[in-house]
């Protein structure tokens, strides 16, 4: 359980006639928190926000959103402590930037709604374009419209599907720093995102969903208890027995030879994204070790003394993306039995 939670959801399913968009889902957020909910197309990303946002009625399951048990009854109280925007911004493309957010203001019954605007538009560094039509602005400076209303309510949850989807690096990197700057003012952030990269940098926390909750945590802790700590060592030259080398070394647990048929030595798990950086060299190998630190000298020495020349020892870093890539083609896999 999350401390003080802004965001509960225990055991939530939402079906549309036969087919079941996510189901059985239970998390919460702690206030104050950046969420990160990722997962493949048809998931049920949208879905879920959208449940959460009080747009649509979950089939069964309970949920507190922002204090308030998520209830019809309880839509316009939820509503106003939490800001949602989807994927298509909703805004009036004949009325320009302040007049969309003006109408905004209205339909919230916001008091001081010129200082609001001001302050959402100044946020998502649009001020400038502010008399100009919706239609008129590119599909990325839309999207900083939508986000310059999300704000306007000063809310306690925002709910962002895919807010990056479809931005240049630098307009995408503005609304990294816009959700940094709300973190700071301890706004909570919900969003979903196919970036794993950005979800990796900008998330305390990230969820998979892939119609059920495949996994939970800090992308640290998701690492490490999905993929072994990992030494990849580079050589000048294919060593003539690896096996000779590496097994029996303290702290290593077993090796593989990278970008070649040889074998590996014991038994261990695959790394089932099998994906890292660093290309192949002559001479490449993954080491599964307990502690780096540990592991890391004694190959060297062996190394040495096997008469190798050295050109790398390094602990190999598994990103966001290969957790995400080991679960989601688990459930591929899965599906094919
Ligand atoms: N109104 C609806 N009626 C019927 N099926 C729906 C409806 N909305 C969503 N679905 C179905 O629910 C499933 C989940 O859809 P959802 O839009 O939540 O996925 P997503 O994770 O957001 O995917 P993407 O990454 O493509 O945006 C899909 O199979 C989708 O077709
Ligand atoms: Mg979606």
């Amino acid at each position: 359980m999350t401390e003080d939670p802004v965001l509960v959801v225990d055991k939530l399913t939402k079906t549309f006639g036969a087919r079941t968009a996510y189901s059985d889902v239970t998390f919460s957020v702690g206030r104050g928190e950046v969420f990160g909910f990722l997962g493949p197309n048809g998931a049920g990303k949208t879905t879920t926000v959208r449940s959460l946002g009080t747009l649509i009625t979950p089939t069964s399951g309970r949920a507190t959103v922002a204090g308030i048990p998520l209830e019809a009854d309880n839509a316009v109280e939820i509503r106003k402590r939490i800001a949602i925007m989807t994927e298509a911004p909703g805004l009036y493309g004949r009325l320009s930037v302040t007049e969309n957010l003006q109408y905004f203001v209205g339909l919230y019954h916001l008091s001081d709604g010129a200082r609001r605007i001001k302050d959402a538009l100044e946020a998502v560094n649009l001020s400038d374009r502010a008399k100009d039509t919706c239609n008129s602005l590119s599909k990325g400076l839309r999207q900083r419209v939508g986000l310059a209303r999300t704000l306007l309510n000063d809310p306690e949850i925002l709910f962002l599907d895919e807010p990056t989807s479809g931005l240049d690096p630098v307009a995408a990197r503005g609304v990294h720093d816009l959700i940094s700057g709300l973190r700071d003012r301890g706004v909570t952030i919900f969003f979903t995102t196919h970036r794993l990269a950005e979800a990796e940098s900008l998330c305390d926390r990230v969820a998979i969903l892939n119609t059920t909750l495949r996994t939970i945590g800090k992308p640290s802790e998701l690492r490490e208890q999905l993929f072994h700590k990992s030494l990849v060592v580079t050589t000048a030259a294919p060593l003539s027995d690896p096996g000779r080398v590496f097994t029996g070394l303290p702290g290593v647990e077993s090796w593989d030879s990278e970008g070649s048929d040889a074998g590996r030595s014991t038994p261990g798990r695959s790394d089932a994204a099998g994906s890292d950086s660093g290309g192949t060299a002559p001479g490449s190998y993954r080491l599964a070790v307990g502690d780096p630190a540990v592991a890391a000298p004694e190959v060297v020495r062996a190394l040495v003394h096997a008469g190798a020349d050295v050109l790398s020892v390094g602990e190999s870093r598994h990103s966001l993306e290969d957790v995400y890539l080991s679960l989601v083609n688990e459930d591929v896999e899965a599906t094919q039995r």
